[in-house]
Formats: structure tokens, sequence, C-alpha cells
């Protein structure tokens, strides 16, 4: 939710803490702040409510800082509100110490009285500020390093955190810490960096170490050091850090998410590339071979995710019952960690996330794995946290997505479905033949995607003519209603207009009740199996006056007397639809707040990663 950043070395260090707050905004923009360490070894603390922008601007009266270590935060607020008071860094009463933290502190009230009742005085209203007068409190004790203080804080303190923590004692080192919560750390040329995710080093650090949950990372500019919390030293692994500047840039596009839109096609071909085998008309997914037998024996698949990823994991029941016939069962992360989930033998479990770092979907993960149950992750941030705890999975290959609103992850997570519907598929009954029909129309979705998002120009108009309208209702039978689902979260969470998304043949049952001639019904209506069927439900609007809006395939001439506006996409086959119908609804979203002035990248209230529950 939040983004931290920190750097060692002798560049200046304000320059390098501020773009990595910019490059780590997506987590959450309502507060940020920063800490150096100046010349005459002062704590040099600035924050600010909102934007990035606006802490730079309080910048302004820096003195010289001796540019050698310093830490940031930007803010996605969860105790107190966005002020800045509650923004991160928390400082000691001595204001020798400052931190910032990205989680939950869940015993942070205890705390407090603990340390209050020792005279420790606090400013902000947040569960961070305890651990800051934590490390001062235990430092206290005669013979106490910092590094212990460090450790015993995090021992006493209960729920996830990334800790990183910078005090005038030493002033050449940085302290950090993490448990589920994400803390990276970067390996330079005489500088070293840390971060919520690498975006702050790409194309400064080589290396990137992923520290071990629970153990504490101790940085200068020349080395890092890891420690087990009994103080033993631990050897850290590096690897090469992948990524180019360029995934994490706009470059010409005027947001992310129009330039994450837009790159559909490349990443579905990238999701594919390597693990679709068109003469076999199968496919092949490396990292699910040590569980594959289980997959392929499954009584049940259960998919588990949050928001976009669980549209996605709908997407994937309709693929997996129509085509693999396995029955599969599609839960929020949110809902199945706390029902006591029944599970039983052959239950194969996939949790689906873009981020991989989504609290509810960990938990989930780590429930199932707790009770025995096979389980692979579904995931495109290479090395984060439910990647690394599933231990087996697929990384989708999306690259970074940066605007709030996920676009491509969907997309490719579909992708991802759609080859290990065909590879179960194939195991059990598909014929080769039949493989190789659906391998062909697969490997045409890339094309397809781009044709459909050719629309842009008719979409913009639309979002002309409806951008007042309150709410819109979204409309979808088959795997097409996830598609509905997703085009309607996309328009709330960006436009701030009301949007439902439902099974088209359910609207009879109540939403009917909202149509009149003020509300735009966006059917999405391919010619697949139940082309029929939403035809009569596309009448059913007409006849209450709703203005009809229809995702419909090229050539098909019978919606031209339906539909009010038509957006036009090639025809693939039904349950492939998804990936392609859903790419106009991503656009009229784009277009709709775009029309309304809203921060399409940032919208309000939402962070990018939701590391709470
Ligand atoms: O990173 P994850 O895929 O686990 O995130 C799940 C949801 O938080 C995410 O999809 C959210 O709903 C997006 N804002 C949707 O655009």
């Amino acid at each position: 939710m939040c983004g931290i950043v920190g750097y060692a070395g002798e560049k200046k260090t304000i320059p390098i803490l501020i773009d990595g707050l910019k490059r780590l905004e997506y987590r959450g923009y309502d507060s940020a702040g920063l800490a150096v360490i100046s010349k005459e070894r002062r704590l040099e603390v600035r924050k600010s409510p909102g934007r990035v922008s606006e802490l730079e601007a309080t910048l302004k009266d820096m003195p010289e800082t001796g540019n050698r270590i310093g830490i940031a935060h930007t803010r996605w607020a969860t105790h107190g509100e966005p002020t800045k008071e509650n923004a991160h860094p928390h400082i000691d009463c001595t204001g020798n110490i400052a931190l910032v933290h990205n989680g939950i502190i869940e015993n942070y009230e205890a705390l407090r009285t603990y340390l209050e009742e020792r005279g420790h005085t606090f400013i902000s209203k947040t569960d961070t500020e305890v651990v800051a007068h934590l490390i001062e409190e235990f430092l206290k004790e005669k013979g106490t390093t910092f590094l212990d203080a460090f450790i015993k804080a995090i021992q006493h303190i209960k729920g996830s955190y990334a800790i990183v923590a910078i005090s005038v004692l030493e002033p050449d080192t940085i302290y950090a810490s993490h448990l589920s919560s994400p803390l990276v750390i970067g390996q330079g040329e005489g500088e070293n960096f840390l971060a919520s995710d690498a975006s702050p080093f790409l194309g400064k650090a080589s290396e990137v170490l992923y520290p071990p949950e629970d153990e504490v990372v101790v940085i200068t500019k020349d080395e890092i050091k890891l420690f087990d919390l009994n103080k033993n030293k631990r050897d850290p692994v590096f690897e090469k850090l992948e990524g180019t500047l360029e995934s994490i840039q706009k470059g010409s596009y005027s947001h992310f998410m129009l330039k994450e839109i837009h790159e559909q096609p490349e990443r579905i071909r990238d999701a594919m590339r390597g693990r679709l085998l068109l003469r076999e008309g199968d496919a092949k997914l490396g990292g699910l071979e040590p569980i594959w037998g289980d997959i392929v024996n499954a009584k049940r698949i259960i998919i588990s995710a949050c928001g976009t990823s669980w549209h996605a994991g709908l997407v994937g029941k309709y693929m997996l019952e129509e085509i693999a016939r396995v029955h599969t069962d599609v839960e929020y992360a949110s809902e199945l960690r706390y029902r006591n989930p029944v599970f039983e033998k052959g239950d194969v479990l996939f949790v689906i996330s873009q981020s991989g770092e989504t609290a509810d979907t960990l938990a989930t993960l780590r429930e199932a794995k707790s009770k025995g149950v096979t389980v692979a992750g579904i995931v495109n941030t290479v090395g984060s946290t439910i990647a690394r705890e599933a231990g087996v999975g697929v990384y989708i290959h999306a690259g970074p997505e940066i605007g709030v609103a996920s676009t491509k992850a969907f997309t490719s997570q579909v992708s991802i479905l759609a080859l290990i519907t065909l590879a179960i598929g194939r195991a059990k009954y598909i014929t080769q033949e039949k493989g190789v029909v659906i391998a062909e129309a697969m490997n045409a979705l890339p094309e397809k995607v781009g044709r459909a998002l050719g629309a842009e120009d008719e979409i913009k108009s639309i979002a002309r003519d409806f951008k007042n309208s309150k709410n819109f209702l979204y409309l979808g039978r088959g795997a097409n209603f996830p598609t509905a689902l997703e085009g309607a979260l996309k328009l709330k969470e960006i436009s701030y207009i009301h949007a439902e998304g439902y099974p088209a043949a359910e609207m009879k049952h109540g939403p009917i009740a909202l149509i009149d001639e003020n509300m735009p019904v966006v059917f999405v209506a391919p010619q697949d199996g139940i082309y029929e069927k939403v035809l009569s439900n596309i009448e059913e609007v007409r006849a209450r006056k709703g203005k009809v809006i229809a995702i419909a395939n090229e050539g098909d001439d019978r919606i031209k007397s339906l539909a009010d506006y038509i957006i036009r996409v090639p025809r693939t086959l039904g349950w492939l639809g998804p990936i392609v119908n859903v790419a106009p609804l991503q656009l009229l979203a784009y277009y709709l707040a775009l029309e309304r002035g809203c921060p399409i990248d940032q919208p309000r209230n939402l962070a990018k990663s939701v590391t709470v529950e």
C-alpha cells in the first residue's frame, strides 16, 4: 500500500529519494515524507500531505546533507488521516531516530500505552510511531547497540511490516526488516538501495536481494549484511536485477493506464510465449510441472483472488468447466480466509495476483498450504511474496503495471488460465485435432485484441455523449459475465461513475427497475453460443428506453437495429472472448474518466497493492 525508498551512497540523496518515491507513487499517494542526515549529524525531516510533488515543494530550504543515507515514504493511510503529522517518517522523542513503515502494527495500542507510561510523547495517530519510540526505549538499556534495539522492537510488534530506520548515532547505516510486506534491496557500485519494489533502482542497481522475512538487513554504501533475530549473520543471496527503465515510464502516452491497455497484444504474446504448442495443439507450463499430476487429476480447482484478479479467476471457471471439464470454484480471498473452508483430497488451489502482495490472497495461500492443499500462484510481480510462498506457479510476464486500475494483468492472467485449460483438456480428453484449433485461436488473440483497440475513436465519441451519466449497467452472459463485472469495476475505479455488472439474464430479477432513458447499458454481445439469448435481453432494455451500447462482433448485422452504439470486436472462440471483449471496456472507462477530468492513474482512495486486509 505504502511505498518505501532508502539510499546509502555518496550521490545527492534527496533527488534519488524523490525519484524513487515518484516511481512508487502508484502504491499510495495521500502524503509523503523523507529523512536525511545533515552534515552536522542532525536528522532533517520533511513531510507533506498530498502527492510527492507537494513534498518536493517543501524541500527548497533543505540544508546541505551529508549525502550518505536517506529514507522516504509515500503513504496510503490506514491509522490516522493523511495529514503532515501522520505522514512518515516518524521520529522518536530524542529526535535521533527516523522510521518508515508499510503494513499494520496490530498491537500498537498496547505498545503505545506501555511507552506513554514510560514518558514517551506521541505526535501522530499512526500505528507506526510506536516503533520509533520502542527502539529509543530499548536503546536506553546499557550496552545496547542500534541493531540490538531494532531487533528487540521487531520482536515486540505483531502484524505486518516493512520497517526501515536510520539514526544519527550511525549516520552511514540503514536498518530494515519485513514480514508480510514487501522489501527489496538493490546493490549498485558504491551505493545500495532498498524499496518496496525494484522500480526505484531500475537502471541504478545491478543485483537484487529479496531478504527473508523476519531477518534484519543492515545497509551501508559498501555493504549489505543480513542477520537473523538472534544476531547470527546470514548469507544474502543476490539475483540479477531484471527489468528496463522503459517499462516503468509512460513514454508518449498521457497515462500509464492507456499505455498498459495498448501494450496488451504484446503482453498476451509474452504470456503465451514458449508455453503454447501450436503443432501439438497443447500447452506446457514449466512452473506447474512439480504438481502437474495433481492438477490433471484434481477433483476440484479452487481459484482465489481479489478485485480484477478475481474476475480473471471467474473467467477461468467458465473455461475450466466448459473445456477441461473440471469442477471449479472461485472464491474472494478475503472471504475464504476467514470461513474455515472445507478442503478435500483432490483439491488444487490457484491464487491469482498481479502484485503478488495482496494481504487477503496471501493469507488464503497460507491457510490452504497449512491444510496440505496443493497450491500454485499465477502472479505478475517477480519475486513477490505470493510468488515466493506459493513456490510453484506461473508468471504472467505482463511487466510492471503502474496504473492503479488493472488492465494488462487481467488479459494476461486470463491467457494463462486458457493455457492451463488447454493443457488439462489435452491431458484428459481433447484430441490433438481439436487442440490445434484451440491453440490457433489462442495464437490469434494478440492480433484480435489489437484490432479491438482500434475502436478508440468511436469509444471517445461515446464517452463524450455519456460523460454526465450517473450510472451504468454492464451485462454479459457465460464467460462474458465476468467481462461485464470487469468493465463495471474499471468505470467505478477511475471515473467515479456508479456501475454494476450483472449476468444479462439476471437483469429482470431486479436491476431492470433502474432502466429508463437515462441509463446506459453496456452489453457484451459477441456471436457465441448464447448470442440469441443476449439479443432478447437487449430487447428488454430497449423496451424500457435504456440506451444500449453493444460490444459486438465485426460483421454482425443483426445488432444494428438493436443497439444505439456499437463497438466492433473480432470474433474468437466463445470461452476466449473475454480477452478480446474487455479491451473496449477498458478504453470506455479510460475516456469517460478523461472527459470527467479524473486523476486516472491514481484514483482517489485506491492503491495499487493492497497489503492490508
Ligand atoms: O495485485 P492483485 O492482483 O492481488 O490485486 C487485486 C486487487 O486489489 C486489484 O485487482 C484491484 O481490484 C484493482 N484496483 C483493479 O483495477
